[in-house]
Parts: C-alpha cells; structure tokens; sequence
C-alpha cells in the first residue's frame, strides 16, 4: 500500500482571523494537518524553528518579512532526513508573504524527491495557494506536484469535508 507523509509548519498565538487579531490555541495548518491523517492516514512531520518567532502578530509579520526577503533558511529543531519508503507527501503551510514560511524550505530542500508525488495545502487569509505549487516544483525537483487546496484560516475548524475529499482524490 502507498505511504502517506504529511509534513507541516503551523504557528500558535496570534494571528489574523476575519479582519482582527485572535489568540489561537491551535495553528490552522495543524487542525488541516490532521484532517489529513484521519482521512488518509499517514505520518505527520511538524517543521519548527530553533527560535522562536514573536507572539505578537504584527511582530511576527515583519520578522517573517525579513526572512522571505532574505530568502532565509531559518535552523529546525528537529530535521526529516530521508523521503524513503512515502509515496504521496502532503506539504501543509500557512502562507507567510505569499508562499510557505522559510522554515518549510529549510525542510524540502533536504529531501531527495525523485519519484514522489507531492500534495501542497494552505491555509490563508485571503492569498489562497499564492505561490506555493509554483515553489514545490521548484523545490521538490523530480517530483510531481498536483493540484494543491487552500483552505480559509478561519474556517479550518469547519473544513474537513473538503480537505478530506481533496486528499482522498489526490493520492487516488
Ligand atoms: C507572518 C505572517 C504572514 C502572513 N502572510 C499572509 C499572506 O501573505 N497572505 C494571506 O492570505 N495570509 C497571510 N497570513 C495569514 C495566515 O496565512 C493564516 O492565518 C494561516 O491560516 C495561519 O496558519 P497557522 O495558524 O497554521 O500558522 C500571514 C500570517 C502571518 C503570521
């Protein structure tokens, strides 16, 4: 049977919701993240950062900012060595200024992806899946990257059906 691997980057805190800024117990990517193990199975990766990025909101816009301006790789705390034995990897991620934080491309590019098949999911306020499939094949060279879903932040908690139904089809 094909192996499923969901890698995600998800921050708690504060965050944009609707048009104001909430405390979030949960990051909206992990909530998806999940959805995605239920519906499919598989093993999560969580991607984290040896630092920390500001609780503040507006804080954290500006340090995320920076970063992708710099085209950063920030350091993880933990590292995924090795793609052997997965088939289908699920690339989850909020979209920091208009792709996936730094942080995710610190992971993939230490990855073989020869022969896989990538997934990319989002969740957003607005930029839907910006540029992130265009980065993935980039990134993820000898892969195939498929269509990728965006999910509303905000509306994470309510969007299993759709996520479920995606990630089915996708590695279909
Ligand atoms: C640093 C930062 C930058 C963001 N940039 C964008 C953006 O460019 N476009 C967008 O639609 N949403 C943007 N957002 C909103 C997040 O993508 C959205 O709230 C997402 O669901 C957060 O996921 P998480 O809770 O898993 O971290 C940004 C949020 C943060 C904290």
């Amino acid at each position: 049977m094909a192996k499923n691997l969901i890698i995600y980057y998800s921050r708690k805190g504060e965050n944009y919701v609707n048009g104001g800024v909430k405390e979030l117990a949960k990051g909206n990517t992990e909530i998806v993240a999940e959805f995605i193990q239920s519906a499919v199975g598989g093993d999560l990766f969580q991607v984290e950062t040896v630092k920390e990025y500001p609780k503040d909101y507006y804080q954290c816009i500006e340090e995320a900012q920076a970063e992708g301006r710099a085209n950063a790789r920030p350091e993880l705390k933990a590292y995924l060595d090795s793609l052997e034995g997965y088939d289908n990897i699920f690339v989850c991620g909020p979209i920091w200024w208009g792709t996936y934080p730094m942080a995710v491309f610190t992971q993939l590019e230490k990855l073989d992806w020869t022969g896989k098949k990538v997934m990319p999911l989002t969740t957003h306020e607005g930029s839907g899946l910006a540029s992130c499939e265009r980065d993935l094949k980039k990134t993820c060279k000898g892969a195939k990257v498929s269509k990728g879903l965006a999910v509303h932040g905000a509306d994470a908690a309510k969007s299993e059906k759709a996520v479920s139904a995606w990630a089915k089809k996708s590695i279909g």
